[in-house]
């Protein structure tokens, strides 16, 4: 056997090369953070925010499954990815069942683009939602090392705080530096356990007490679809110039600029005339799609209850009976009513000709 190397500054790891298990890391229930290295003792080259892809001897044939690294290049000893097993989950359930010390499984990369080495900036504002915390630990440690006295905002999403993956780690950084800031929501606390951090969705507001100068930042955001949609929807309609928005979906990350998806978007535009029908009223009003329907009830002369303006207290809510909104509220309003076709009159734009039973 080749003898292994001690001094990392010597060849860097090439996937020609097995990865040797050296630690599994309990992080929660069904999270674990697995250290991998090379054999022959080469170092890792790689940006932070990068994934690697590992093939896993799973009953029934080997699969492949990418994982974001959750290490950073600044400890380029040994490599680690943290994975958690989601129902149903093949790859990640045998990482967290079978994947021991002294095991050794083929791994190809790093590769990715999702990095904040590709985009440099001052202030930087981390969103993420569960496991989609990997690269942003990974970045953060790479600030950290970098010695660079980091500004970042990292906000995270979590089912309740002892789900909240790295929350010592980070916290541990935090203490140490003023310009690493760390917001938390959770949707729900654990038993017999105090949280004060935020609760619930991310919204505007959230948003807005977390990181008030959040118009300055690269945004860096990770996690499932949906919760990315939302955050797009949100930073479109607050102004936010998504030139300085990068994402990764942890589902499928993108290898090279020319994979990257494009981003469709719905955005109410100013130059799109639409008609927006008060059915019971009997009023049809012309207006732009950038006007919410609460201004356009304004207009026409009819009084639709309202507070806060700001999708928040749902005062405004009414029934849509044809046509589509664009809707980016603050909580006002629960997913079993937007079902049943409520929307709130006070953040929603008219897409196309809309009917409402007012
Ligand atoms: S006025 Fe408060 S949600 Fe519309």
């Amino acid at each position: 056997m080749a003898q292994r190397q001690l001094n990392w500054s010597a060849t860097p790891w090439d996937d020609s090369e097995l990865l040797e298990c050296a630690m599994v890391i309990p992080e929660d229930a069904n999270t674990a953070t697995f250290g991998l290295r090379a054999p022959s003792g080469a170092w890792f080259d790689y940006i932070p925010g990068q994934f690697i892809t590992l093939e896993l001897p799973v009953p029934g044939g080997t699969v492949q499954r990418t994982y974001t690294i959750s290490s950073s290049p600044s400890r380029p000893v040994s490599i680690s990815v943290t994975v958690r097993a989601q129902k149903n989950s093949v790859g990640g359930r045998w990482m967290l069942d079978h994947l021991k010390p002294g095991m050794k499984i083929k791994a190809y990369g790093p590769s990715g683009i999702f990095s904040s080495h590709k985009h440099p900036a001052k202030k930087q504002l981390f969103i993420s939602a569960g496991s989609g915390i990997t690269p942003m630990m990974s970045m953060t440690t790479w600030a950290w090392d970098s010695s660079e006295m980091p500004d970042i905002v990292f906000v995270h999403a979590a089912k309740r705080p002892s789900e909240i993956i790295f929350r010592e780690r980070l916290e541990q950084l935090a203490n140490r530096v003023p310009g690493i800031q760390l917001r938390f929501t959770v949707e729900e606390s654990d038993a017999f356990r105090s949280w004060h951090g935020y609760r619930g969705r991310l919204s505007q507001i959230m948003l807005g007490l977390m990181a008030p100068d959040y118009l300055e930042r690269e945004v860096f955001c990770c996690g499932p679809e949906p919760f990315m949609q939302g955050v797009r929807d949100m930073l479109n309609a607050l102004g936010f110039d998504m030139a300085h928005y990068h994402q990764e979906s942890f589902g499928a990350p993108v290898r090279t600029e020319a994979d990257q998806p494009l981003i469709h978007d719905v955005k109410p535009a100013d130059s799109v005339m639409v008609k927006v029908n008060f059915a019971k009223s009997g009023k049809i009003a012309d207006c732009r799609e950038t006007e919410s329907i609460l201004s356009v009830a304004k207009r026409s002369g009819l009084n639709i209850p309202s507070g806060c303006n700001f999708g928040l207290c749902g005062t405004c809510k009414i029934k849509k009976t044809e046509g589509d909104v664009h809707m980016v509220h603050n909580g006002g309003i629960s997913d079993e009513e937007i079902a049943d076709g409520f929307i709130l009159a006070c953040c929603s734009k008219p897409m196309g000709r809309v009917v409402l039973e007012v």
